[in-house]
């Protein structure tokens, strides 16, 4: 019988809980034994594995976060980390690697692909950064907390005339930032992959004040030359140049929290079971995302050297549509 081992790694994303749950009982149901790994790679180094079964992934469908528990190992980026990881893996007879995690993670699922290790890597982060998916599991929630944020922050914007900068996460990404501002149609977005000028957006904001708007909402990744603190700092210094009064909030990890939305739910629980399939049918080295409708594979080569593109032209059309 295969022995198959499954970790979360890095940032929690909602979906994680529904893509092991897929991982273990479609594993189980294919003649695999299926053990977690607490706490992502740091319990890999530590060797904390432990059998999964059917009854251990039930009522986890709809939780965030992940019931494995996840780090950010700085062990696993080192060529002894990664050595004892591989031990820790043939002393517990351990078949195949299954890695849920975002760019970063996927990186470690490299790292232990090139030292031999069976491994299939599964995109979930909410920044939507990983090359081979489109989104990655717990962008599409995290999108969603972002965009009910930003509802309720226009509303009380309208009432006192104010101008808000709010923050989303997303790390180098403007994936977040551009999709909450278009959907939540902001007045301005400052991404990461864009320059951005911040005296162009003083006059855009004081041009919204021109044209009788009630509000002007300001939605800026965290990556973004002029995130949060960025804006904050500048327009403290320069209040006169907007013709609004700014408040600015953070959003941070309250986008990472919350129970993960229906389609999360789908790809997760498609994934993990894709990826069990696929271990147990001796494929590896690749990531699984959810790609165009479909379960895509991708080289983990090609996800840790490829640049996932910015889409420009939605950019220019979020900046058509604040009109
Ligand atoms: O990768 C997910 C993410 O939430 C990023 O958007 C953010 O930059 C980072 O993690 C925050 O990391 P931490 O939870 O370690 O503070």
């Amino acid at each position: 019988m295969k022995r198959i081992a499954v970790l979360t790694s890095g940032g929690d994303a909602p979906g994680m809980n529904a893509a092991v749950r897929a991982v273990v009982r479609t594993g189980i149901a294919r003649g695999a034994e299926i053990f977690g790994i607490r706490d992502g790679f740091a319990g890999l180094i530590a060797g904390e594995f432990f059998r999964l079964g059917p009854r251990e992934v039930g009522g986890i469908i709809e939780r965030g976060g992940t019931f494995l528990g996840t780090s950010r190992c700085e062990d696993l980026k080192t060529a002894m980390g990664q050595d004892v990881a591989v031990q820790r893996l043939r002393a517990g007879g351990i078949d195949g690697l299954i890695v849920i995690g975002g760019d970063g993670s996927q990186r470690g699922s490299h790292a232990l692909a090139q030292r031999g290790v069976a491994v299939i890597g599964v995109a979930s982060t909410i920044d939507n950064d990983v090359f081979g998916a489109e989104p990655s599991i717990g962008a599409t929630t995290a999108l969603d907390t972002a965009l009910e944020a930003i509802d309720r922050l226009r509303v009380t914007a309208s009432s006192h005339k104010r101008a808000f900068v709010v923050e989303v996460m997303g790390r180098n990404s403007g994936y977040l930032a551009l999709m909450a501002g278009i959907a939540g149609g902001a007045e301005a977005i400052l991404l990461p992959e864009e320059p951005a000028d911040v005296e162009a957006l003083a006059g855009e904001i004081r041009r919204c004040y021109a044209r009788g708007k009630s509000h002007a909402i300001v939605v800026v990744a965290e990556g973004a030359r002029y995130n949060a603190e960025g804006c904050a700092r500048y327009f403290r210094e320069h209040a006169e140049r907007l013709g609004f009064e700014l408040r600015v909030v953070k959003l941070g990890h309250v986008q990472r929290g919350g129970a993960p939305c229906a389609f999360d739910r789908l790809i997760a629980t498609r994934l993990g079971d894709a990826a069990s399939e696929q271990l147990l049918a001796g494929h590896n080295g690749r990531l699984l995302g959810f790609m165009q409708g479909a379960i895509a594979a991708t080289p983990l080569a090609s996800v840790v050297s490829a640049v996932k593109s910015f889409d420009a032209p939605l950019y220019r059309l979020a900046h058509t549509l604040a009109e």
